[in-house]
């Protein structure tokens, strides 16, 4: 018993100094004052083996294991105060090198993207004018984007160089948003019909300042019945009066040939920028925004309304294109370029 004693409180001894030794957070120290003094820490266990010695034990043993219970203490106590002195000593000093001049890094501010916001403006326009936003597929048909827009198989716009045909017969990249006539004429079970169809274009062509393969287009439709160029052209002015913020914005018309309307017009607006010519209309005073007209028979017929009944019109537009005009950018580029500093300007 003795001897198991003496050696227990050396090994314990032992023990303790070498695990304090090794210490270097606060967080082991109290693990080990657990471990060593805790209630049922091993100091404790040879307390209560002291209980069952002899009175000549204890009066030997029992010194010692207070003494050793004194060093443990009076160690944990040194070494923690060490620890929380280093601490601060380390605070004060990342305090002292705290630099209260330096530049903060502003946080970067995502917007939404220049053809995004030009959309809802235009969105907001057409909506405030009566339309509803309607939206079509971008991988179509060759029926909807070709055949039931009255452009025959050997039209030029079927050739390979402008469509990206998919692996699939008859599935294409839309290649205008005209797409969305004959799908909106076949759902409605209203007049008027009254839709506004911004959305994604593709057409394979090679790129410079003003074409991209991929790039947003807007299609208004509206069909009732008598509908006539005069309506036309009131939709088409005030809405350009809207977009580009002229009240007395004057526009005048051209006839042009697209197969899905009859008669065609080309719409040009009056520059917004100037009045005896600039750069932008190319010293004209003249600006080609739109392609119109009334909706051919053909293609009333192929979108199950009959045209002895209703008519018509349609127009469409180049949204990076009015966009470009109105916010002053001359390449097409900058809006898939990831340039900040263009994108920004939005
Ligand atoms: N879809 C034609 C294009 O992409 C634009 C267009 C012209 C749309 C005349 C129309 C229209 O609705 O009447 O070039």
């Amino acid at each position: 018993m003795a001897h198991s004693l003496a050696d227990k409180i050396s090994t314990i001894l032992h023990e303790f100094d070498s695990r304090m030794h090794a210490a270097t957070t606060l967080e082991q120290l109290e693990t080990i004052r657990i471990h060593f003094i805790g209630r049922s820490g091993v100091v404790s266990s040879v307390m209560d083996a002291l209980k069952q010695a002899s009175l000549e034990e204890k009066r030997i043993y029992g010194p010692q294991v207070n003494t050793l219970k004194n060093h443990i203490n009076e160690e944990l106590e040194r070494k923690k105060l060490e620890f929380i002195t280093h601490l601060q000593t380390q605070e004060e000093k990342s305090a002292r090198a705290f630099d209260v001049t330096a530049r903060i890094w502003q946080p970067l501010h995502g917007t939404l993207h220049p053809y995004t916001q030009v959309i809802q403006e235009l969105e907001d326009i057409f909506i405030s004018m009566g339309f509803a936003v309607v939206d079509g597929p971008e991988i179509e048909t060759a029926e909807y984007n070709f055949d039931a827009l009255n452009i025959p198989a050997d039209h030029p716009a079927r050739e390979h160089h402008d469509t990206f045909w998919l692996n699939v017969p008859g599935l294409l990249l839309r290649t205008h948003t005209s797409n969305v006539q004959a799908r909106t004429m076949r759902q409605a079970t209203t007049f008027p019909i009254a839709v506004f169809a911004p959305g994604r274009v593709f057409r394979n062509e090679a790129l410079d300042a003003s074409h991209e393969f991929m790039f947003p287009q807007g299609e208004i439709m509206f069909i009732d019945k008598n509908v006539s160029l005069a309506n036309l052209m009131a939709i088409a002015q005030s809405f350009l009066q809207k977009f580009f913020n002229k009240q007395d914005l004057k526009i005048r018309v051209r006839p042009g040939y697209f197969p899905f309307v009859e008669p065609g017009l080309e719409i040009d607006g009056q520059c917004p920028f100037c009045t005896q010519g600039c750069s932008v209309c190319k010293r004209t005073g003249w600006i080609e925004l739109l392609g119109a007209g009334l909706i051919h028979p053909r293609v009333l017929k192929a979108g199950s309304i009959d045209p002895e009944v209703y008519s018509g019109f349609a127009m469409g537009f180049g949204i990076a294109r009015i966009a470009m005009i109105k916010y002053g950018i001359n390449d097409i580029r900058v809006f898939h370029s990831n340039h900040l500093p263009s994108l920004q300007k939005f």
